[in-house]
Parts: C-alpha cells; structure tokens; sequence
C-alpha cells in the first residue's frame, strides 16, 4: 500500500519524508461512484474529490467515473459534478483546478443488472489506466441502498475488477478496493451476512467503511486530548468520573429520507455507529502507536466489554417528534412527513445507558442520546465528574455549583469546554461555575478539512485507521440488539413536540438514578 503515495516536501529540509505532518497525496488512481446521482454523491463525496484536488492532495491523473441509470454523456457528468462542487465545496473554487480534474470524469451508463453496463466500465477503467497513468488502481465507492449490494459485488467479481490483475515481475501490484457507507445490516445477523457478503468478493482489508464521524477533526482531537497530555488521563476512571453523557441532537426532521429512514429510526441510525464510536474512543486504553491495528485492537477491547444497563424499561427511552416550532418556523410531525407511513413507530429519538465493564469503568454510566427535531444542532461529550466529597463553605454559598465538566465540543462551535466552580466576586464565599473554553476559530487559523475529505484520502491512500473493521461494526450491534427487540415488542414511541428536548421518558430515565440531562 505504502508507494501508492507521495508526500509534499515544503522546502524544509530538515523534514524527513517519513514526517508525518507533510500532507500525503494519493498516488495514481480511478475511483467509481455507484448512486453518483444520490444526494450524498452530491453534496458530500463530489465536493470532498474537488476540494482535496484543490489542496493538491490528488494526483494530476486522477479519474472519477459515475456510474447510474442515466443518459449522460461525459460532459453531462460533469457538468453535474461542477454543480455540485459550486454548491456544496468548502475551499474556494479554481478554474485551473476544476479544467484538471474534469479531464478525468468519465460516465458509464447502465443499472446494477446490466453485464454490457459493467463491462463497459472495466473497458472505461481500463481506458484510463492507458490514458491518464491510474496504474489499474481503483476504487469502487458503493453509495448506494444495502439490498443492491449483492448485485454490484457480483457484476465487481464477474468483471473481474475486485481483483488487481498480476503485474508481471518486478512491477507494482495495483490495488482494489471497495466503500461501504452505512446502514451496516440492520442487526446483528444482517450485519454478518453483509460481511460475509462483502469479504467473498473484497477481502477485509480492502473494505473502507465510512463512519464520518470518524473522519471530524474534533473527533480525532479526543484521541489527542487522551494520549498526547498527562492531566486528564489520570482523572480519566470511574475514581473521579462519575458519569458521561454522549449527545448527538439535531433540529432538523426527516422530510425527504422517508425511504431510508422509516423502519430504521434513530438507534440503527446513529447509535450503532457514530455514538458507539465515540463511545469507544473514550473509553479506550491507549494504544501502543497509532498503528491501525493497534487502534482497532483497543476499540475492540472496549466495545466487548460494553454492556446494556437493564432494565431496559427503566434505562432507555425513545420518542417521535410531533409538530411544533423550530425556532420561527412551523414544522410538521413524523407522521405528516412526505413518504412516511401515517402508522409509522419508527423513532426519530433514542437513549440508552450503557456500562463499560472494565477496570478503569465499571459502574460508570454513560449515557448516549440522539435526536431529530431537537432544541438545537450539537454533538458533544460531556465527562462529569463526581462532586467534591466535602464542601467547607455555607450551603448556601454552593447552591448555585454544579458538577465539574469536561465537554468534547464536537460541532458546532468546534471545541473543549471546562467547567469548574469559581468564587463570585465580592465580599461573600460564593461559588458558582465557570466555562474556560478552547475553541478551534480562535486558536488554529486554519479551517478544518470536511469528514469525507479526510477518509476519501485516507481510502485512496489505503490508510484504514479511521474505518470501522467489521469486527466492530459486529459488536455494535451485538450491544444494540437488545434494545431493538425490547422496542420492537413494545408498541409506539412516545410523541414529543419538536423544537423540545424529547421526551419524558428520556429526563426520567436520568431522574431516576438523580441526574439530569445537559441542555446544551
Ligand atoms: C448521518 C445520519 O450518518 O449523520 C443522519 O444518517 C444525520 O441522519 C447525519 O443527519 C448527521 O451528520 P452530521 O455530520 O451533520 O452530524
């Protein structure tokens, strides 16, 4: 894999080009988009591919070919892709850079069922091996719903394009790899099938499965706010910490994903993957190096000895958004959303709680909670931490003190806060809290890269670190399952208006152990 890259050596001679701080460009390569028309091709991997060619991060040759049902012609393509691009790129736009990379688009023009349609593509591929130097190194981006899988892993394998033909004695053998984007199976047995599925054709270690949460700055900070300093770790158990709350809320409702969302509901969306993987980077113990299997190694430990506090009556929640007001505006519930069934029990809103059975956690609940139509957007995890075991002030100088906090601003607002309890100014002993805050405007000029940028590049570049292996993806369900099944056979989720902080149920289910949620 290594040698399929470059690095960028930015006139210092004194850095190596083993340092890892050189931006790394990926070598020659074609990558093929399946679904191109889909809105995540549109607003997420189209935007990603220009603003990483922006960077420099791709190689002058680099090809992109679309593949789906529509008769475009090349230019058709992309003209689609330079819509796409003006609309939703983060860095600003550059016609020389634009003129470079359209050169490589290509579309191939068919459905999953078409066998001229694919080999077509191996003819396209192939073409641009020849034309533009890609050296047979492809990529094949599925971004398209679970049950055509099994059809376009096929058409890879009967094409013969899953496999890196041999280049003969002394030349570089290319690589094959294939992305897969969530829903990974719908449970456990799903999830198994699709592995095996996916691994009869790719082989595990040429499978990239897209978390993108794993791909935000912020996220990646957690590992350096962990390993990289000494004050937080020792602080870091269940000797200080005396619970953690892990909350994804968004305030926008579903209208429009009625096809994927409907039946699959807010555990299977988020919980399974992105909450448990910031679960699992929390809670873990340090790797020996950032070594992909060593990181892998330690999110397994943590995520096997992740458990369901029960009864699950009592320790989870969940509830469907009616309507209500979202700031100024007006909005509709679940039920009157396009395409949903008016009968729907699918949630738009999710907590459980869960132990972490190891040294460092067990008995420490952590509590992981998401939600649609919510208050307002913020994704952050707050450790908080147990209460000083004596106060030697007036209780009444206290009243106002709450716990000490450390919250992982994840978005928006991008960032750590602190919370600690401080004396008000004045004659009298009071204590009150206090935020001391980092945030990554006001310390780092640099704006951070979009998720999609950072694994696309990391994918092209075969660097899995960041991607989910499927022993994980496994065992995230194995701990979801049951709470699935436990909602499944009990009736409909409980309505909460939107624009609120969800329901009921969610704030009693902290009550009862006398916590309270965060309102961020
Ligand atoms: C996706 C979910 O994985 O993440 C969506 O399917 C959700 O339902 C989205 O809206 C949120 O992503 P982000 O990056 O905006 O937090």
């Amino acid at each position: 894999m290594a040698g399929a890259e470059t690095t960028a050596a930015p006139g210092n001679p004194l850095r190596q080009e083993s340092d890892k701080r050189l931006p790394r460009i990926a070598g020659p390569c074609s990558m093929v988009i399946f679904g191109v028309t889909g809105d995540l091709s549109r607003k997420k991997l189209m935007p990603a591919i220009y603003d990483l060619a922006n960077r420099g991060l791709l190689p002058p040759g680099f090809a992109l070919v679309g593949f789906a049902r529509r008769d475009y012609a090349d230019e058709d393509f992309a003209k689609v892709v330079l819509e796409a691009v003006k609309q939703h790129a983060r860095t600003p736009f550059r016609q020389e850079v634009w003129d470079q990379l359209s050169e490589g688009i290509r579309f191939v023009q068919g459905t999953f069922e078409d066998d001229a349609a694919f080999s077509q593509l191996a003819a396209t591929l192939k073409q641009l091996d020849h034309d533009r130097g890609t050296g047979g190194n492809h990529a094949f981006y599925l971004s398209i719903p679970p049950n055509a899988f099994p059809l376009v892993l096929q058409q890879l394998s009967r094409t013969g394009l899953a496999q890196p033909p041999d280049p003969g004695e002394g030349r570089q053998k290319p690589w094959r790899r294939v992305v897969i984007e969530k829903p990974f199976g719908h449970d456990l047995k799903s999830a198994q099938e699709l592995n095996a599925l996916v691994n009869r054709v790719f082989p595990e270690e040429t499978v990239f499965r897209i978390d993108h949460y794993l791909g935000k700055e912020t996220v990646q900070n957690l590992l350096a706010l962990r390993f990289a300093n000494e004050m937080f770790e020792p602080i870091w158990s269940s000797n200080f910490v005396d619970h953690v709350q892990i909350t994804m809320a968004e305030d926008i409702g579903l209208g429009g994903r009625a096809g994927y969302y409907d039946g699959i509901g807010a555990a299977r969306d988020v919980i399974q993957n992105h909450l448990l993987q910031l679960l699992a980077l929390t809670t873990m113990e340090d790797p020996v190096s950032f070594q992909p299997r060593q990181l892998q190694i330690e999110k397994i430990k943590v995520l096997s000895a992740t458990k369901l506090v029960e009864p699950l009556d009592e320790t989870t929640a969940r509830g469907q958004y009616t309507e209500g007001w979202q700031g100024s505006e007006k909005v509709v519930g679940l039920l009157q959303e396009e395409g949903f069934d008016p009968n729907s029990r699918t949630e738009t809103y999710a907590a459980i709680t869960l132990n972490v059975d190891t040294r460092r956690w067990a008995g420490v609940p952590f509590y992981l909670r998401t939600g649609k139509r919510l208050g307002r957007r913020v994704t952050e995890i707050a450790v908080m931490f147990k209460r000083a075991p004596h106060l030697p002030f007036d209780q009444t100088m206290t009243e106002e003190l709450g716990q000490n906090a450390l919250v992982i601003r994840v978005q928006p607002d991008e960032g750590i806060t602190l919370r600690f309890g401080s004396k008000v100014p004045g004659s009298s002993m009071e204590v009150r809290d206090v935020n001391m805050d980092f945030s990554y405007g006001e310390s780092f000029t640099e704006s951070s890269p979009e998720a999609y940028e950072r694994l696309i590049l990391d994918m092209l570049l075969g660097e899995p670190s960041l991607f989910p292996v499927n022993e994980e993806v496994e065992l995230s369900w194995r701990i979801l399952d049951p709470v699935l099944e436990h909602w499944h056979a009990d009736g409909k989720p409980e309505p909460y208006e939107a624009g609120t902080w969800g329901p009921a149920s969610a704030d009693e289910m902290l009550a009862r152990t006398g916590r309270e949620w965060r309102r961020p």
